[in-house]
């Protein structure tokens, strides 16, 4: 067993610590290895930024808006959520290491929740746009009738 009293890191000491037990490994692979965890690691925490990212820029075109304070709501339950499996790992050390599956799990639900918040907040959009669209204007006037009926007046619906 490797005890110190320095504030410090195995990575420090691979040799007096990883290899005693992982013998078949040599310094220079444990070093890649702690790199390419703890890169994956950080690529799931640019990810969650990602789309943590899009769901506050979607907040700020639905307030322009104008959507209902329900559906807001209930995108700000979902920001919430992405929120706080986002910020965890940002602020633990050493996580690619000792939680690097728990990390993955959290920040894809983090991501998923950003996801379902810009779905909720741009269906709100779309239902608001289409509300306040004008209403369709009317066809071209229909050719002069032999009837004599005025332009505009109503036509009675041929069979169709
Ligand atoms: C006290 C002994 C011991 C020490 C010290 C130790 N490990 Fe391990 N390590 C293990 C055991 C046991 C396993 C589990 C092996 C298994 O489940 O098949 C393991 C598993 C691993 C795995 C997962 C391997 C895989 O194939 O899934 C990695 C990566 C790893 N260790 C890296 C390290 C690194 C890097 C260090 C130094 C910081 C370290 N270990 C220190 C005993 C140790």
């Amino acid at each position: 067993m490797f005890t110190s009293h320095w504030q410090s890191n195995p990575r420090m000491y691979i040799k007096e610590t990883c290899l005693q037990c992982h013998q078949a490994w040599d310094e220079k692979q444990v070093r890649y290895l702690l790199d390419g965890m703890v890169n994956h690691y950080q690529g799931k925490v640019r990810h969650a930024e990602f789309w943590l990212v899009q769901l506050i820029d979607q907040f700020q075109v639905a307030q322009a808006v104008g959507i209902d304070a329900a559906a807001l709501n209930e995108a700000r339950a979902k920001h919430d959520e992405a929120h706080a499996n986002w910020e965890w790992w940002t602020a633990s050390n050493g996580s690619a290491f000792h939680n690097l599956d728990q990390a993955k799990e959290s920040l894809a639900k983090s991501a998923a929740a950003s996801q379902a918040g810009i779905k909720i907040l741009q269906d709100a959009i779309k239902a608001k746009a289409s509300a306040a669209a004008p209403a369709p204007q009317p066809a071209a006037p229909a050719p002069a009738q032999k009837s004599g009926a005025a332009p505009g007046a109503p036509q009675v619906a041929a069979a169709r």
